[in-house]
């Protein structure tokens, strides 16, 4: 039997679609389920600094979240109790306040505490977890890339919104003979280029996995045209290695400008950018995701139940369950450049720059 009687949520990092069908999952089974009590921290793990801001979450208020993108309780991607940074006497100070995050949950009564979120808030739950908090992980990142899950939520609705952004940029492509590059999010992996890019119809799929060239992107446009097809799609992982003529000028949100530049002044086509950025990240979450969701919500409260601290909850052959943080931390899960999917593109005519 457990001696939990109030459990907290937190999201942190980037946020997903799909974080709120989570935290209305894990509030009604601790509610439903186990009569516990649900306290929202705010901000990820900011809240559990100042408590003040910290609140009952009851039934009430995950009424209708459901279908809502983003995360009602917010988030943020700086909050780090192991490196605390304030300005004292105009000077900044990185302080670890850990002890006191710690206090503060006991002081709100929280017994043990649900941590959505991805590689950076996993790898500080698991550092609360060895100082002593109760603690269980839902991992979270729409770019797929966690190697202890095969899917996170977020993932699906992301790919339908780059997709989506594929299809329409088709029509105006064609009917401009032009060079299209799209820019989707990816900061390391490839799994929304490679995915959007095959859903979409891409001609051009360029991913961090398999290194290009400008000259190989610009051979197969220039093969396109000659058999009549005068318009490209190039779908590019915003996390795509340059090649070294182009890397010096790398910034975020640049690459795809780079990469259309050089198309244009090498295949000498007229080239038209979309970044897509953080519209992939919004929105209302699939189907697929707010089922996923919900199931992660539900096991994490289940494995507070049954003690499984220091462990986030997991898909593992379409099941869920539950990893060591500590294994689940650090390891990206990035595409097999020999693998089913990419052949899969490869067979039906996708280039990806480098041949
Ligand atoms: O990790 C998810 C992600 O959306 C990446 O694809 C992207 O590089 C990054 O977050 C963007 O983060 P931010 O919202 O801080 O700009």
């Amino acid at each position: 039997m457990s001696n939990i009687r109030c459990i907290g949520i937190c999201t942190g990092g980037g946020d997903a679609p799909g974080l709120n069908a989570v935290i209305r999952a894990a509030v009604k089974t601790a509610f439903l389920k186990y009569k516990w009590r649900v306290i929202g921290i705010p901000d990820g793990f900011d809240g559990l600094i100042w408590p003040e801001k910290s609140y009952e979450l009851t039934l009430k208020h995950v009424s209708g979240i459901l279908p809502r993108g983003g995360t009602i309780l917010g988030t943020t991607n700086r909050g780090n109790p192991f490196r605390f940074s304030s300005s004292e006497n105009g000077q900044e100070c990185v302080r670890d306040i850990s002890d006191q995050v710690i206090a503060n949950t006991r002081k709100l009564g929280i017994d043990a505490v649900v941590s959505i979120g991805g590689d950076g808030s996993q790898t500080i739950a698991l550092e609360l977890f060895q100082r002593g908090m109760k603690i269980v992980g839902v991992p979270k990142t729409i770019d797929n890339d966690l190697s202890a899950t095969e899917v996170t939520f977020g993932f699906d609705t992301a790919l339908t919104t780059a997709t989506d952004a594929v299809d329409k940029i088709h029509t105006t492509a064609e009917s401009h003979h032009r060079v299209m590059v799209v820019e989707v999010m990816g900061r390391d992996a490839g799994w929304i280029a490679l995915e959007a890019g095959i859903a979409g119809g891409a001609h051009v799929i360029l991913i961090p996995e398999i290194p290009f060239s400008i000259e190989g992107v610009c051979k197969f446009v220039t093969e396109r045209e000659s058999y009549g097809k005068r318009f490209t799609i190039v779908v590019v992982a915003e996390g795509v290695k340059l090649p070294p003529e182009l890397k010096e000028n790398r910034r975020a949100g640049a690459v795809a400008n780079l990469i259309g530049n050089a198309i244009s002044v090498t295949a000498k086509k007229e080239v038209r950018v979309s970044v897509l950025g953080h519209i992939q990240r919004g929105g209302s979450p699939t189907a697929y995701d707010r089922i996923l969701a919900t199931r992660f919500g539900v096991a994490a409260v289940d494995l507070i139940a049954a003690g499984g601290f220091g462990r986030m909850v997991c898909l593992k052959n379409e099941c869920i369950d539950s990893v060591d943080i500590a294994d689940a931390i650090g390891r990206t899960k990035m595409v097999d450049p020999e693998g089913q999917l990419v052949q899969t593109a490869r067979s039906i005519g996708v280039c990806f720059g480098d041949c």
